[in-house]
């Protein structure tokens, strides 16, 4: 058994430091890739990597001049569910130096992050799902891997539009614009940073035959686009898996869907989708779309809760004062009215009462109230008035690996 006083001590000494020039950013970016067993940044990598370290988003943990922990954000932004953005803290390169862990340095990197932030909202990709609960983060949006088996895949009809095939260098260039120009649809979704292209640039070189596929609608504009790589199964069986694919309306994604399914000499695809997508109801014969997974992509973490929940907008219903409770961030431990005009704190009796990590899972509709009563976290009355008043019409995805 691990003595407790020894993790005690050194949680003690840990001292938490942003870091400020690029050294030390080379530094952590090679703390982090240890931390994943992965090896330290080649001078080509870290190039394409500089540009992801933001001025006062990057912290570290030390013991007295050694580094033992990472973290770091990105400055983005949110969609919440009635259309608004909200800033975005996308936080990332958690790692602690396997010779620290568990002592407490994730954890005193974490308060030092959050108390920190400049955005109300933060969300995070777990390596594990155990990790990030205690700090307040919520499970608030999964996603679905199907596998598509294109030799029996028929969708009716032809292309209403028509796709070109980029080279690296023109993609480069109009992908961010276009992920612009296409918008964030749903709740969930987050804008992309300059960094953000950058590494994908790089995954993409180093990736075999990664190809990017623009599609335009009959007036000629751009609409949607996917990316997708190929490997050889069998001699002439390919699989095809999807990185990227955004799209502005309904037309872009049939028609990009059309086009990866009937690609020759590819016998699967694979693509990340919405739990509610239709896309089996694409086909002629829905059994060809076989979903491999479910698993959470969203790790949000409500930081201004105030601020957030005044920022999205409810359902009809009659009102319901929800009691939040936040050990990490005091500030937002507190009784909230919701009712379709919007949110307010308030000094009244709860209704409900719910820790902040399942006011996330809530947050974005993934899950109800309702639901989540049956897991004895959450407890009060007036359940089927908040599942009404949070109702989201559309699963949350993000679709932003980051
Ligand atoms: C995950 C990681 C950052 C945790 O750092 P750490 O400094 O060991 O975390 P802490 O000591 O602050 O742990 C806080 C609590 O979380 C628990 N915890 C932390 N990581 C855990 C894990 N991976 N699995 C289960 N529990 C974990 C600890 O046991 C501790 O619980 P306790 O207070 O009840 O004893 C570290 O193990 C690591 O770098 N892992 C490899 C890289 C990685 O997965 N990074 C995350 C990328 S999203």
């Amino acid at each position: 058994m691990r003595p407790r006083s020894c993790w005690d001590t050194i949680a003690g000494v840990t001292e938490i430091r942003l870091l400020t020039d690029e050294a030390q950013y080379r530094a952590h970016i090679t703390l982090f890739r240890r931390a994943m067993h992965w090896g330290p940044p080649s001078d080509e990598q870290w190039a394409v990597t500089l540009p992801s370290y933001e001025p006062d988003r990057v912290l570290a943990a030390f013991d007295g001049d050694e580094m033992v922990g990472t973290t770091q954000s990105y400055g983005s932004s949110l969609v919440v569910p009635g259309g608004a953005r909200v800033p975005h803290a996308a936080v990332s390169r958690v790692g602690v130096r396997a010779d620290y862990t568990r002592r407490g340095v994730l954890t005193a990197l974490m308060r030092a992050q959050l108390s920190s932030l400049p955005d109300p909202v933060a969300t995070l990709r777990a390596s594990e799902g155990r990790i990030y609960g205690r700090f307040g983060y919520g499970l608030a949006g999964r996603v679905r891997i199907v596998e598509v088996d294109t030799r029996r895949a028929v969708i009716r009809g032809d292309m209403t539009g028509r796709v070109r095939m980029l080279d690296q260098d023109t993609a480069d260039k109009l992908l961010p614009e276009l992920h612009e120009a296409i918008g964030l649809r749903r709740p969930g979704q987050i804008s992309r940073w300059p960094g953000w292209w950058a590494r994908q640039r790089d995954r993409k070189t180093e990736a075999e035959n990664s190809v990017t596929v623009v599609h335009s609608g009959p007036d000629g504009d751009d609409d949607g686009f996917v990316t997708y790589k190929v490997k050889e199964e069998k001699e002439f069986k390919h699989r095809l898996s999807v990185e990227d694919f955004e799209w502005a309306n309904d037309d872009a994604w049939r028609d990009l869907w059309i086009y990866l399914t009937r690609l020759d000499l590819v016998n699967h695809v694979e693509n990340h989708v919405a739990l509610d997508s239709p896309v089996s109801w694409l086909f002629e014969d829905p059994r060809v779309v076989y979903t491999k997974d479910v698993f959470d992509e969203i790790w949000l973490r409500l930081v201004d809760v105030p601020r957030m929940l005044s920022a999205r907008t409810y359902g009809a219903a009659e009102a319901v004062v929800i009691e939040v409770q936040d050990a990490l961030l005091p500030a937002n431990s507190g009784c909230y009215r919701i009712s379709p005009e919007g949110a307010e704190r308030v000094e009244e009796q709860p209704d409900l009462t719910i820790p902040v990590d399942l006011l996330a899972a809530v947050y974005f509709g993934d899950v109800t109230f309702s639901q989540l009563a049956a897991t004895k976290r959450i407890t009060g009355t007036r359940l089927a008035d908040a599942d009404a008043l949070f109702a989201v019409p559309e699963k949350p995805i993000c679709g932003t690996f980051f």
